[in-house]
């Protein structure tokens, strides 16, 4: 089975994607198989039952939902905005949780997140928690989160503490 690593942010130089690489870097050398999202291919329109209604689920977000449900575990990396989730990874969440193959339940779901700030994204990981729950994914205890985020600081994230963060929950 496959661990699923999924970035939050678009941005070319964006932090969040330079943790996910390093995840996947640990994740290499410890023989743990995975697959790489690119924050793109969260890319959907802003949910709304109307166009639900209209067009159904848009098929990248099929294709998400497709992704998570087959995966052992789901890597979530997401950056922090105005102390919350960013709207990206809400809107992933919430186009999947439309699909009738229940996508998130029982999924174990790994936390991370970095920020320039000295949080560390923490505040979007605990909404993240929460969110998770609600569509009855499991988030496991550990997250990762590199606060004063620089490449080197994500770069010198322990790699014990990160192969066990990897480690949590059902393989
Ligand atoms: C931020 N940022 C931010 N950081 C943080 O730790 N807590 C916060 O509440 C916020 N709020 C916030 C709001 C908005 C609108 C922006 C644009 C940014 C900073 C943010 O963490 C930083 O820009 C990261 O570099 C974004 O992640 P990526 O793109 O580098 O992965």
């Amino acid at each position: 089975m496959t661990v699923l690593f999924i970035g939050g942010s678009r941005r070319k130089d964006s932090l969040n994607t330079k943790l996910k690489h390093r995840l996947a870097e640990v994740a290499d050398k410890h023989g743990i198989r995975y697959e790489l999202v690119d924050a793109d291919a969260l890319d959907a329109p802003i949910y709304h039952g109307d166009l639900e209604a209209a067009d159904g689920v848009p098929e990248p977000m099929k294709r998400l939902g497709e992704k998570i449900q087959s995966a052992s575990k789901v890597v979530l990396v997401s950056p922090e905005y105005n102390s919350s989730v960013s709207p990206l990874v809400k809107n992933a969440i919430d186009w999947v949780s439309r699909l009738d193959m229940g996508a998130w339940s029982g999924k174990t779901v790994l936390l991370a997140a970095a920020s320039p700030g000295g949080l560390g994204g923490l505040r979007a990981v605990s909404h993240l928690r929460d969110i998770l729950a609600n569509v009855k994914a499991w988030t496991a205890p550990m997250c990762a989160s590199c606060p004063n985020a620089t490449d080197e600081a994500i770069a010198a994230m322990d790699e014990s503490f990160l192969k066990s963060f990897l480690e949590q929950g059902k393989d």
